[in-house]
């Protein structure tokens, strides 16, 4: 029998740097105060218990996207510490037996990369075909062809550079200009970027907008505009998703292949289920892709029940899914919803389905975006509000920087800080932090929770109620979307309700199941 697979029984936590933790007073979170605060993710009674940590860029940037715009892919920026404080951070996540994948970006970089700056220095320098270089559209003084950038709402993805008068492709910021993946010299660079840290200990990868990596050679116009992941439009884009993604990824896997057991897990910013999951081919390419689907749904069981049970059919037995609810692009769970008790319900979700569950720090708080007045907005795509800093402790208590930074932080604290932080929902055992906590715990103590069957049993208007199998263990998972109660079947010892009020007991026979709620159940 062949060994399973570390990261399918493990739940991941992603940090953005910037806004976990700061160690030094400059308002902004860095690598050091990530080392200070592992004990929130495991290793002390207190913790999450969380298995795997992803590690969003510390790069070398000058931070017009963050980090994801690369000047050196090797070495740590100083507003994030050193490389000396990255080495100690993977020991001490090691020690505490949490694994950590960092980002890779190797779809594009900063223009003020060396390669960049090399590429566009002249029409004969020996990086010009290391970017994506193209003459003015036959008609005259525009872009090339009509793809647009993912950002800014509809620019096109060229700009005209002054030095050579000629044209680079950007699918992203005019400053991330991208790679040309049809030059092997590329991919062999960035092949040394993954050995670079695999070298140093990394567990693998979190590999930034894959879809990206494979593009018709030619260059050719799609059929229609896009901006973003469009659903349903296969064959009409010729700026993605072109099949020499697979080799690419293939070649990726054999580079992580030299370190043995390591993971690589894709944002695929594709939404349509068949696409993305033709992305999963564990052992020849990427163990994991994201599925963005809950990102988008509305608030209702059916919705959910439907995004679930498709892809389940897509992926079979053999593939297995990575759901999330939140991460550093999109508006926070709980403020989608607009309710706590929703966020609550939706942690059960995608931590008692099939698959790996990825959280996106400080959903476990229950946080909502922030609001950021318009002197304090740093993103270009408005996504501040879901990066605000993580509240340690009370601002009534810690000061303005509520535990994060001594000093003022870079962005607002998010609202409610005073109830919604670490300290004061680890004292609570009815807080959202607790409910993670408890579903963590109940998960890793679960086989079937962890490797078990999906099977669905209602998907109709507001319940959706599913169960997972393994061996003799079976559990049944109820969650009510609707605003009313629902009586249902059901027999057997309850491990957790969302509502975290006292013992939650058993069930025998005929319940009711209150309004925005959940329950997971051990069935006898
Ligand atoms: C990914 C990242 C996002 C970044 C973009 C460009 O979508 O998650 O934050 O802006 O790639 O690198």
């Amino acid at each position: 029998m062949t060994r399973r697979a570390w990261w399918r029984d493990a739940v991941f936590y992603q940090i953005y740097p910037r806004s976990f933790a700061d160690s030094n007073g400059d308002g902004v979170g860095d690598l050091p105060g990530i080392i200070a605060h592992l004990d929130h993710l495991r290793g002390s009674p207190a913790s999450l218990g969380v298995d795997a940590i992803w590690l969003s860029p510390f790069y070398q940037s000058p931070m017009a996207d963050f980090g994801y715009d690369v000047t050196d892919h090797c070495a740590v920026d100083p507003l994030f510490g050193t490389l000396d404080d990255f080495d100690r951070l993977l020991t001490e996540a090691h020690r505490r037996g949490l694994r950590m994948i960092v980002d890779l970006v190797p779809n594009h970089t900063s223009d003020l990369h060396p390669w960049f700056r090399e590429s566009r220095s002249s029409r004969t320098n020996p990086k010009r075909d290391w970017y994506v270089w193209r003459d003015a559209h036959r008609d005259g003084d525009a872009p090339p062809n009509n793809w647009l950038a993912a950002f800014g709402g509809g620019w096109p993805a060229w700009t005209k550079d002054l030095e050579t008068g000629a044209w680079y492709l950007h699918s992203f910021l005019p400053s991330q200009p991208d790679l040309n993946w049809e030059n092997p010299a590329v991919e062999a660079a960035i092949h040394d970027v993954m050995r670079f840290w695999l070298r140093r200990g990394v567990d693998g990868f979190r590999i930034d907008a894959v879809h990206k990596l494979g593009k018709a050679p030619d260059l050719r116009d799609n059929h229609g505009s896009f901006t973003g992941a469009v659903v349903g439009d296969r064959g009409l884009r010729f700026d993605e998703d072109w099949p020499t993604v697979h080799g690419r990824l293939a070649r990726m896997r054999a580079v992580a292949r030299e370190f043995g057991d390591r993971v690589l897990v894709g944002e695929v910013y594709i939404l349509d289920p068949e696409r993305l999951a033709a992305y999963l081919r564990s052992g020849r390419g990427l163990d994991l892709a994201h599925n963005f689907s809950f990102l988008r749904l509305p608030w209702r069981g059916a919705a959910f029940a439907h995004a679930v049970s498709a892809f389940e059919g897509l992926v079979g037995r053999q593939g297995w899914p990575a759901w999330c609810l939140n991460n550093h692009d999109h508006s926070r769970v709980a403020t989608r919803y607009a309710s706590e008790r929703a966020a609550r319900v939706a942690a059960m979700l995608v931590l008692t389905l099939r698959g790996t569950p990825f959280l996106y720090q400080g959903e476990e708080l229950g946080l909502e975006d922030g609001v950021i007045p318009p002197e304090r907005v740093v993103d270009v795509e408005g996504r501040d509000p879901e990066r605000c800093p993580i509240p340690w402790v009370d601002p009534a208590i810690a000061g303005v920087g509520a535990g994060f930074t001594s000093g003022r932080p870079g962005l607002p604290l998010p609202p409610d800080a005073g109830v919604r932080n670490v300290a004061t929902e680890t004292a609570d055992p009815a807080s959202v932090l607790a409910l993670y906590r408890h579903l963590l715990a109940v998960r890793t103590g679960t086989p079937a929770l962890k490797a078990g069957a999906f099977e669905s049993i209602s998907s109709e208007g507001d319940v959706f109620a599913y169960r997972r199998r393994l061996g003799h263990e079976s559990i049944a998972v109820y969650l009510n979307f609707g605003s009313g109660e629902v009586p249902l079947r059901g027999r057997g010892s309850v491990l957790a309700s969302t509502l975290m009020a006292g013992d939650p007991g058993t069930v025998d026979g005929s319940f009711e199941l209150g309004p925005v709620s959940g329950l997971v159940v051990k069935e006898q």
